[in-house]
């Protein structure tokens, strides 16, 4: 018995070492180089300073940055960029003993020079391969310029619009997400490290941090093991799964300790049970923080929480370098447990060619071409417009016909451009982006484009409204740009009020007055509460912020060179007090349809349940059919599938791309299951009149979930199955069983 449980155990190294091969040679080196590493040497490969630029509170110790980097106390710089200042920087590594090269990290999270549209945006154009070619992208211009690894993507789901964040991941769903997560590491990493078009890509926040609690950034988050399992984990996993070198932990606690401090997280999920082999980099001083949380006495418990539980580098908090060599001396940590982090970074940096040439990526011959490579501008404006959510057009007020039509272009986001940025952007000149009036204004002649700015994001006088209503009234068409800006979404960006911000409904408001068609295009970096524009506006563009090309997309949408065909990835609620709000809820012991009587039901007495918008919500200039829903059968095994085919025509007058939603409801359960969740989807591109056969396969994975034991399992019992053009618009219905039996 034991024998064969020993065997047992082989075969799982076996086959987990399979799955996560590492490179024998490359261990080999990695060994050789740590049995001649000194003490401090290893600790200073756990250390990261940031360069001159600050993504977070400056510390107010005083630090000479070139000579710890000469002395051998730095592994990794980050926010330092540019093929010549890596290579100076890299150069004072290189004088180091060992000449161990430094790592440099940027945050390169949707695009470097060429900006691509936000995270958000992006997961809603649901295609797979755009997000990973705008990944793609970003990685061979940060690489050309010097940057080795980037602090994306940020996997974490988010159900909540009032945190800042949202903006930098990929809405609320695990399963969209989870294709996300695959799609972005690729792009960014390419075949293989060391590839000098791609770097090395990092999951985070590890992990829950998108559910922080309400919304407010860097909050504590509560929730069940369940939740954890089913809803925030599977975007890491699969990022995991598809060879992320790094994960970044969260500022978050999760039920009681600190993500950096938590062993369950790091040790027991990521890197036992995931088998991850790549490291784990703190957040901004996240090791500290533990001390602002309470849950540690001082720096040196800090250091001893966050080494044990997992964390392998720390990032700006100073703390390894100060305290762990005196913690190792005192054998109060383990130095197993320090080579153990040591050995994952220094893997990378041979995976990634460093020790080859520590200046590979800091070439600025090829810095200048890759850089300017003018194809990148293209690839962004094809992202730009597939992120472009229409969420209403009455009467067909658009496309906009190539005509002699008068338009006013009206509001305060009009001639943005810092905007289209977001605000992750450290390294670009917004000088160069096409504002939507720029992309307008290359179309028109200028006597039929009208222009006033109607105020500020933030506020609109009297006298701006004013002139805006009377440029209107010359016009024939009005299109309203209205939104936030940069710095009122992303990091520490939480908001507890998510109307449009300043007097934006109120200059809506008074153009209306014109009786003139309302286009309204709305850029933001979140969903946003605009309920009267949704109620009266002729047309809405949700645009969010769509980066370097966001003009010219825009115009593509306008004027019909692109049919709009993104869906949401996230809930837009009525109102905050609805808030989390997000399609794959339970559904309570009272649940409300539409009764008369409200009482003793779940609901609000001064709000409807329902989203203003729902998760998969957006429309064509086209309109599809859905028809002939066939299930090959309607009883299965575990070991079975079940083909399930649907006819989509399109049925409108212009080629348009559909994004067709697979979704299963799991009716009875040992826990309690949600609505409904998405499983699958395809986006289908149909011609007038065209008609094509659309294929799903549902097999156990699909069934599967988290028991109460948290074991991932399928339970016998009825599945509801719907497939629709929305999360809450199910053209076809279906059921089936899934039976015991071998
Ligand atoms: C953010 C991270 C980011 C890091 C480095 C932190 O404040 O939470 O997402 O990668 O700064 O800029």
């Amino acid at each position: 018995m034991r024998r064969y449980k020993l065997l047992l155990l082989v075969l799982t190294v076996i086959s987990f070492t399979s799955l996560h091969a590492q490179d024998p040679v490359i261990e080999k080196k990695v060994n050789a180089l740590l049995k001649q590493m000194t003490l401090e040497e290893k600790i200073g490969q756990l250390n990261q300073y940031t360069g001159r630029i600050f993504t977070g509170p400056q510390s107010t110790e005083k630090t000479n940055l070139q000579t710890e980097i000469k002395n051998g106390w730095v592994g990794s710089m980050l926010n330092v960029k540019g093929a010549r200042s890596t290579r100076e920087v890299q150069e004072l590594a290189m004088q180091t003993r060992l000449k161990i090269p430094l790592l440099f990290g940027l945050d390169v999270i949707h695009g470097y020079e060429t900006i691509f549209p936000i995270p958000l945006a992006e997961a809603a154009s649901w295609d797979m391969d755009a997000i990973k070619r705008s990944a793609q992208v970003a990685a061979a211009e940060a690489a050309a310029n010097g940057i080795h690894w980037t602090f994306a993507p940020m996997v974490d789901i988010a159900r909540d619009p009032r945190w800042g964040r949202i903006m930098e991941g990929a809405g609320e769903d695990p399963y969209l997400g989870s294709l996300i997560a695959i799609a972005r590491v690729k792009g960014f990493q390419g075949e293989h490290l060391g590839d000098t078009l791609s770097i090395m890509a990092c999951a985070k926040h590890f992990a829950a941090y998108g559910a922080a609690i309400a919304g407010r950034d860097y909050n504590a988050v509560d929730m069940s093991d369940v939740e954890l399992w089913q809803t925030y984990l599977p975007p890491f996993k699969a990022a995991a799964d598809a060879g992320v070198g790094t994960f970044m932990n969260s500022f978050n606690t999760l039920n009681g300790i600190p993500a950096t401090g938590n062993d369950y997280l790091q040790r027991t999920i990521l890197k036992r049970k995931w088998n991850f082999k790549g490291f784990v980099v703190s957040d901004w001083n996240s090791v500290g923080e533990m001390l602002k949380w309470g849950y540690a006495s001082d720096s040196a418990d800090a250091a001893i929480k966050a080494l044990t539980a997992g964390s392998d580098m720390d990032m700006e908090g100073r703390i390894y370098r100060r305290k762990l060599v005196q913690l190792v001396k005192e054998k109060k940590i383990n130095i197993a447990l320090v080579d153990d982090a040591v050995k994952r970074i220094l893997y990378k940096k041979f995976e990634l060619g460093l020790f080859d040439d520590p200046f590979r990526f800091s070439d600025e011959a090829r810095e200048k071409t890759i850089t300017s490579d003018p194809q990148h501008r293209q690839i962004a404006r094809d992202v730009a417009r597939k992120s472009i959510v229409l969420l209403k057009n009455n009467d067909q007020l658009l496309p906009l016909a190539p005509s002699d039509k008068t338009i006013a272009i009206i509001g305060p986001a009009a001639k943005a451009k810092r905007d289209m940025a977001g605000s992750w952007t450290v390294n670009t000149d917004s000088t160069t982006f096409i504002s939507l009036y720029e992309g307008l204004a290359s179309r028109m002649s200028s006597d039929k484009l009208l222009y006033a700015k109607g105020g500020t994001v933030q506020h609109s006088t009297g006298e701006e409204i004013n002139e805006a209503v009377a440029v209107a009234t010359k016009a024939d068409v009005i299109i309203l740009a209205v939104g936030e800006t940069w710095d009122m979404s992303g990091e520490s960006k939480s908001r507890a009020d998510l109307r449009l911000p300043g007097d934006q409904e109120k200059l809506f408001t008074a153009l209306q007055q014109t009786g003139k068609p309302i286009i309204v295009v709305i850029m933001a970096g979140r969903p946003l509460v605009f309920n009267n524009i949704a109620d009266k506006a002729h047309a809405i563009l949700y645009t969010w912020w769509l980066g370097s090309e966001a003009g010219n997309s825009i115009c593509d949408v306008l004027f019909g060179n692109y049919n709009p065909s993104a869906k949401l990835p996230a809930t837009f609620p009525r109102s905050v007090g609805q808030i989390p709000l997000y399609y794959n809820h339970t559904i309570t012991g009272r649940p409300y349809n539409t009764q008369k009587s409200k009482q003793y039901l779940s609901v609000y007495i001064d709000e409807e349940n329902t989203p203003r918008y729902a998760f998969g919500y957006g429309l064509s200039y086209t309109t599809f059919e859905y028809s002939d829903l066939k299930l090959s059968k309607t009883s299965i095994t575990n070991n079975d599938s079940i083909i399930v085919t649907f006819k989509l025509s399109n049925t409108g007058i212009y080629t348009g791309e559909e994004v067709a939603q697979l979704y299963l409801r799991d009716e009875v359960a040992s826990i309690v299951r949600p609505v409904k969740e998405l499983k699958d989807f395809a986006k289908v591109q149909l011609v007038p009149g065209e008609t094509k056969e659309i294929r799903f396969v549902i097999a156990k994975e699909k069934l599967s979930f988290y028991n109460k034991e948290l074991q991932w399992v399928t339970e016998p019992g009825k599945f509801q199955l719907m497939i629709g053009t929305a999360s809450d618009n199910i053209k076809l219905h279906s059921s089936f069983e899934l039976v015991n039996g071998k």
